[in-house]
Formats: structure tokens, sequence, C-alpha cells
């Protein structure tokens, strides 16, 4: 099955403390952290790094003059897998083997990959109860209070790339990686699925005039309570939102972005659409919009 989802994000920043302070708000667990970073993991066993921008053994990023992810690491099924990307890879650039066997690439934006056999922590993860006229699902049960949101996993990250080497690097994915696309907005973007995965996105490659930069990150949670209560916690503490919460038009996934000290923005997401082989892309000659609603915020 090949790639099956985002394994780690490493990040290279300029305030290794905001960092830290901005993860543990976010609600992810904390399993190290010193003056010289951090590691932060998802229930299900995907890890976030946090290093300094100055760290020597960071690969350089596209952006990495501010604070940036410089490497995003996709985990693989089996050894097989990773053997053959790694002979796919040597076929036109350099691979670097690790000492954990993992390996590394450089894409055609400039942004470094690794590929690692995941370490999949499974989840038993079940959907909220919603009670519907005569439908009591959530019978004799109230809707807690959470005192901020807990994501089960990170589920896609998001790139800017340059318009001219748009196709070149959407090609690398689907051709050279196994990707299949979900959605494409002509002269906007690609919205990508790992082979392994259901989401309609892992990766979405957003279109820009000038250079390549790393966009987003965005975690799962339960439902739009989850995005609410954790958003306010997020800005109740001082973060700043990027945008109001709300449903995107393009995978339906319900979600409200903030800004982080790390680089680009977090994303809550949830109920995102799923889909398998059945699913023909979508060629959108015009932008169907970022939003089916979001609500407009004062602030
Ligand atoms: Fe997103």
């Amino acid at each position: 099955m090949g790639i099956s989802r985002v394994e780690s994000l490493i990040y290279g920043v300029t305030d290794i403390d905001s960092g830290i302070r901005y993860f543990e708000n976010w609600g992810l667990e904390n399993v190290e952290k010193g003056a010289s970073g951090a590691i932060f993991k998802t229930p299900t066993n995907q890890t976030i790094h946090i290093k300094s921008k100055d760290n020597p053994s960071l690969p350089s990023a596209p952006d990495d003059e501010n604070s940036t992810v410089r490497q995003t690491i996709w985990g693989v099924e089996t050894a097989a897998d990773l053997e053959k990307i790694g002979a796919e890879m040597s076929i036109d650039r350099e691979v670097k083997l690790n000492p954990d066997n993992s390996i590394q690439v450089t894409d055609e934006c400039g942004f470094s990959l690794g590929f690692c056999i995941g370490k999949v922590k499974e989840l038993k993860a079940l959907p909220s109860r919603v009670n519907l006229n005569e439908n009591s699902e959530r019978l004799n049960a109230v809707v807690e209070s959470l005192p901020q949101a807990k994501p089960l996993r990170l589920g896609h990250v998001v790139y800017y790339v340059p318009i001219e080497k748009a196709d070149k690097a959407v090609s690398f994915y689907i051709d050279r990686l196994g990707f299949r696309l979900s959605d494409r907005t002509l002269g906007r973007g690609d919205f990508m699925r790992c082979p392994g995965s259901r989401d309609h996105h892992n990766l979405f490659l957003l279109r820009r005039k000038d250079k390549a930069a790393f966009n987003h990150a965005a975690f799962e949670v339960q439902n739009f309570d989850e995005i609410m209560m954790g958003g306010v916690f997020m800005k109740n503490n001082g973060w700043q939102p990027e945008t109001t919460p709300g449903r995107h038009v393009l995978g339906s996934n319900l979600y409200w972005y903030f800004r982080n000290p790390c680089g680009g923005n977090t994303e809550y997401f949830a109920d995102m659409d799923c889909m398998d082989d059945d699913w023909e892309p979508r060629i959108w000659d015009k932008n169907p919009g970022f939003s089916l609603w979001s609500i407009s915020d004062p602030d």
C-alpha cells in the first residue's frame, strides 16, 4: 500500500519556548522538552519535533530564514515499500540513508522529505453520538465540556509551490510516490491523498506566484464542539486565529486555523470527506470557494 500517513513533522524555530507552549495548548502530548527543543506526540503515535532553526542537523527549506517546517516524514507500511521508494527516488536524486533506516530526499520545490516505516498506534475512535428526533443515540448522556482539544492525529500538510514548478511538483507525488488526486482546481492547487489513506487529502500543494513555503499542518479532532472548545482555549491563551471557524468546500471538513509560532498555521479539522479508488477526481476550472459557510468574527 506504500505511504499511509504523515509520520512526523520537524520544525526549525526561532523561539523554542513559544513553540512548546503553543503545542501544549494545542493539546498534543509532550514527550520530551528542554532548552534545545521538544517532541510532541499524537494518540496515533505521530511526532512533532521542535528544534532551533540553527540546529545543524536540520535540512534546509525554501523558507528557512524564518521559523518553518524543515522536514515532512511520511510513514510507509513495510520495509519493501521503503526499499521501493528508495529505488524510485535514486533514479534522479540523492537518497540519504539515516542510521535508523529511514531515507531522506528533496522534492521538486526544495522541501526535505523523509520516509520511514510507520509506528502506527491503532485508535478505536468512535464517531460522536447525536440525537435527532426519535433517534436518541446519546440517550441519558450529556455533552461534556472540554478544557482544551486533544487532537487524535495529524491528517494533512499543505505547502505553497511556485506556479512555474507546480505541475512538476504534483507529478512527483502522483507519478513517483503513488499519491491519488482527489480534487484539482486549475491554476490554484491539487488535493492528494496517500495511497494508503482514505482522507480527501493528506497533502495539498497550493500554487502562488513567488517562492515555495510551508502553509499549514492539520490535526483531526472529534467533532465541531471540540474544534470550538479547543479554539476558544487557544484564543484565551493569547494565540491568534488565522480564520474564523467554518466548513470547507473541497474536503468538506470543519475547520479553524491558528497562527503557529513554529511556522505557518495549524488547523483543527473534523468530518473530512473520505474516498477510495471509486472516487473520480474532480477538475475545477474555477475555484469553487474556500468555505461552504464560515462564522464572521467581529474580533
Ligand atoms: Fe487544511
